[in-house]
C-alpha cells in the first residue's frame, strides 16, 4: 500500500520531513517495503496544493527554498486551508506541523481531532495538542482505529517516548527527570563560561537557537509542555498545565552559577515527573546539580532524560532535542511504526 501524506504547516520541520522522504524514498522501499506520495500541503503564507497522484516533492521544496512558497507550482488544486486538505484531499495520514501553543492547543488539537473524525492517522510534532488533549485525542484515535504518533514531541527525533512507552514496558518507571530545552541549557552553559544572562541570551538568538521572543523557552513554557506529555503518556497520570509548578531561568544570575561552582553544583532547568501515593506530580525549575550526575554533563544544545525505574535504576537518554531534520526523523520513525502496525494486521 502507497501511503498518501498531507502536510499541514510547512515550515522547519515539515520541509525538514520532506527532505528526508525525498532523500531516502528509494532507501526505504528496498528496506522496508514502504511507499509513499505526498498528496497535499497547507500552509498560510506558503500556500496549498492538492494532487490527487501525488506532489513532485523535489519541485515543491525548490520553489519553497527560492520563493517562500509553493503558490508557483504548475499543477493541482491551489489554495485549500488546513480544514479542507484534511477532510477532502484522499491522504490517509495527516502530518501536523503547525506551530505549538501550549496555552490552547490550537490549532494543533482542531486539525488532529478533524483527521481523526474523518479516520486519518496523524503524526505530529506539536506539543500543545498532546500536552492539552491527550487523552480526548489518543480515546478518538482508537474509536476511530487510527493511529495517533507524536515521537518528536519530546526530545525531537531522540527515541524517548517510543522508549517509554515500549522499550521500557513491564518495568515500573518511578520518575522521569531531564533537561528537555536546548535554547535554556545553552544558555546557562554560556553562563558558565563567563556571560550574563543578557548576554547569553543575545549569542543564543545569534546562533538561532532562542527566538526573537524567548519567552516560551526562558520561561519553562516548554519545558512545562515536555512534562505534561511525559506525565500523561508515559506516566498515565492526568496533569493540567495549573498542576505544574513552574519556573524559568531568568533569575538565574551570573552570581548563582558561581556559587554553585564552589560547591561542585551546577544548574540546569530541569523537568520532573514523578509518582506520589496514587498520584503524578510534576515541576519545572532551575536545580543544582552535582556535577556527577549524567544529566549534569549534558552541555551545549543537548538534551537529555533519566528514567528512574525499578529493575534496571537510572537509563539515561542524551540526543538532540530540535532542529529540522532531527525532528524531521521523529515523523520518519512515527510514519514507518504506522506502516509496520498496518502491515502486521494485513
Ligand atoms: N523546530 C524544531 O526543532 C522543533 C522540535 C520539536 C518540535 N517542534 C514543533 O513542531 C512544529 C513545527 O515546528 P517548526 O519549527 O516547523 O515551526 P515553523 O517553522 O514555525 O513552521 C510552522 C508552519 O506552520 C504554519 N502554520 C501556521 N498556522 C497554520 C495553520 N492554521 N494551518 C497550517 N499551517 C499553519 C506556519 O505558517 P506561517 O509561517 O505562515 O505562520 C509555518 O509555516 C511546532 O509545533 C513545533 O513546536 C519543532
Amino acid at each position: 500500500m502507497k501511503h498518501r501524506l498531507a502536510f499541514i504547516g510547512f515550515g522547519t520541520v515539515g520541509q525538514g520531513f520532506a527532505e528526508i522522504l525525498l532523500e531516502k524514498k528509494d532507501w526505504l522501499y528496498n528496506k522496508y517495503g514502504f511507499d509513499y506520495n505526498v498528496v497535499a500541503i497547507s500552509d498560510p503564507l506558503k500556500g496549498a496544493v492538492y494532487e490527487e497522484e501525488g506532489v513532485d516533492l523535489k519541485t515543491i521544496l525548490n520553489y519553497v527554498k527560492e520563493k517562500g512558497k509553493i503558490d508557483e507550482y504548475p499543477r493541482g488544486i491551489k489554495g485549500w486551508d488546513s480544514i479542507k486538505t484534511i477532510t477532502s484531499t484522499n491522504a490517509n495520514v495527516i502530518i501536523e506541523v503547525s506551530p505549538t501553543d501550549i496555552k490552547t492547543g490550537e490549532p494543533g488539537i482542531t486539525h488532529i481531532r478533524t483527521a481523526i473524525s474523518n479516520k486519518k492517522h496523524v503524526i505530529t510534532t506539536n506539543k500543545g495538542p498532546v500536552a492539552l488533549a491527550y487523552h480526548e485525542l489518543s480515546h478518538l484515535a482508537s474509536t476511530n482505529n487510527v493511529f495517533f504518533k507524536f515521537e518528536g514531541t519530546v526530545l525531537a527525533g531522540t527515541p524517548l517516548l517510543n522508549v517509554g512507552l515500549e522499550a521500557l514496558r513491564g518495568i515500573k518507571i518511578y520518575e522521569i527527570k531531564g533537561i528537555m530545552n536546548g535554547t535554556t541549557n545553552y544558555i546557562l552553559t554560556q553562563m558558565e563560561e563567563g556571560k550574563s544572562y543578557t548576554e547569553a541570551l543575545t549569542v543564543a538568538q545569534k546562533l538561532g537557537y532562542a527566538e526573537s521572543d524567548p519567552t516560551a523557552d526562558v520561561e519553562g513554557w516548554d519545558v512545562l509542555a515536555k512534562v505534561l506529555i511525559l506525565g500523561n503518556v508515559v506516566m498515565g497520570g492526568n496533569l493540567k498545565p495549573k498542576d505544574v509548578e513552574r519556573e524559568g531561568i531568568v533569575g538565574i544570575s551570573k552570581g548563582d552559577i558561581e556559587e554553585a561552582r564552589t560547591q561542585d553544583k551546577r544548574y540546569k532547568l530541569i523537568g520532573r515527573v514523578w509518582r506520589e501515593g496514587d498520584g503524578i506530580k510534576a515541576k519545572v525549575g532551575p536545580e543544582k546539580l552535582d556535577t556527577r550526575e549524567p544529566l549534569a554533563q549534558v552541555g551545549g544544545v543537548k538534551n537529555a532524560i533519566s528514567f528512574f525505574t525499578d529493575d534496571l535504576g537510572e537509563v539515561t537518554i542524551m540526543g538532540p532535542g530540535a532542529g529540522r531534520k532531527e525532528t524531521g526523523f521523529a515523523l520518519m520513525s512515527d510514519l514507518l511504526g504506522i506502516y509496520k502496525s498496518l502491515c502486521c494486521q494485513c
